[in-house]
């Protein structure tokens, strides 16, 4: 089935909707882009995912290409005419077109997609066996805070612990992780603290994250934000990322080590499913 997808004012099918070769989200990576979560046709966690989208485009001196209200409607209208019950809106916008030029003029017109994607996020198998992840030295800018498209280092170490028959990575810079390829990475300790690495420009400021941890308390649980070693994970009792396509999910365990029993933690589970709950009792519909 073709989808509708959006570009620039425009809702088109798929396999119309055209950027030119010049773009500098192509040439440049010089792009940002957000990715909400849809449940039953509604999104989750949206405020946090528009003040991040402009926090983003700040930082790089992008405008916002439409208001807030266009914003939610685009959103709301990409996954009406998608017939989008659950899975992802992803946004992407990029400083525009114009001849290569490592200088670029401030008179661009941005370029401004989004498509959706089907995902079952409810039924996701590794919410039930967890899973495991490897340590690698984080490549990435220093800038992570900015949610870029320049994801190439992420994409290829993930593929790396793909071929080791690992799910994921967990990046570590001076000893301390910093977060997974496209995650926030957390555990829960032995002294039932749920400690997750403070914002920085280190790691991506998780939405998810930020939801989690105004709901730790709910499931009896402080929390404690500092950065910590692959030795203190490995001596957690839990740990577990958080995403907007991932929700919450069990890391059983970090180069082949595991973690706590080597099963997904209750805790962890439990707060897959405050989660969950909350953010579809929230969830923002037309
Ligand atoms: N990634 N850290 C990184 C590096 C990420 O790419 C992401 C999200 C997160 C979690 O952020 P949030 O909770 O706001 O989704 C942390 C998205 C889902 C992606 O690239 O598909």
């Amino acid at each position: 089935m073709t989808r509708t997808v959006y570009l620039n004012g425009q809702f088109l099918p798929e396999d119309q909707a055209k950027v030119s070769i010049f773009d500098r989200g192509y040439t440049f990576a010089d792009a940002i882009y957000e990715v909400t979560a849809v449940i039953g046709g509604k999104l989750l966690d949206f405020p946090g995912h528009t003040a991040r989208l402009k926090r983003s485009l700040e930082a790089l001196g992008i405008a916002m290409p439409v208001g807030e209200d266009e914003l939610l409607e685009l959103h709301h209208e990409i996954v009406a005419r998608n017939g989008l019950d659950q899975g992802l809106v992803y946004l992407q916008i990029s400083r525009g077109a114009e001849d290569r030029n490592f200088l670029f003029s401030d008179s661009l017109t941005p370029t401004f997609s989004m498509f959706t994607q089907v995902v079952p996020l409810l039924a996701n198998p590794k919410a039930q066996t967890g899973i495991a992840v490897l340590s690698v030295p984080d490549g990435r800018w220093a800038n992570r805070q900015i949610k870029t498209v320049q994801l190439l280092f992420s994409s290829l170490a993930k593929m790396e612990a793909k071929k080791q028959g690992a799910d994921d990575v967990i990046f570590v810079e001076d000893g301390l992780i910093t977060e997974a390829s496209s995650a926030n990475f957390h555990i829960i300790t032995k002294a039932g603290v749920l400690v997750t690495r403070q914002l920085s420009n280190a790691l991506l400021h998780g939405i998810t994250r930020g939801s989690v941890l105004g709901l730790a308390e709910k499931v009896g649980l402080a929390f404690e934000e500092r950065a910590f070693s692959v030795e203190e994970a490995l001596d957690a009792d839990e740990a577990f990322i958080t995403s907007a396509g991932a929700f919450v999910l069990p890391v059983v365990s970090i180069d082949g080590k595991a973690i706590g029993n080597g099963k997904p933690g209750e805790r962890t589970l439990k707060l897959r499913e405050v989660y969950i709950d909350d953010q579809v009792s929230r969830a923002i519909g037309r």
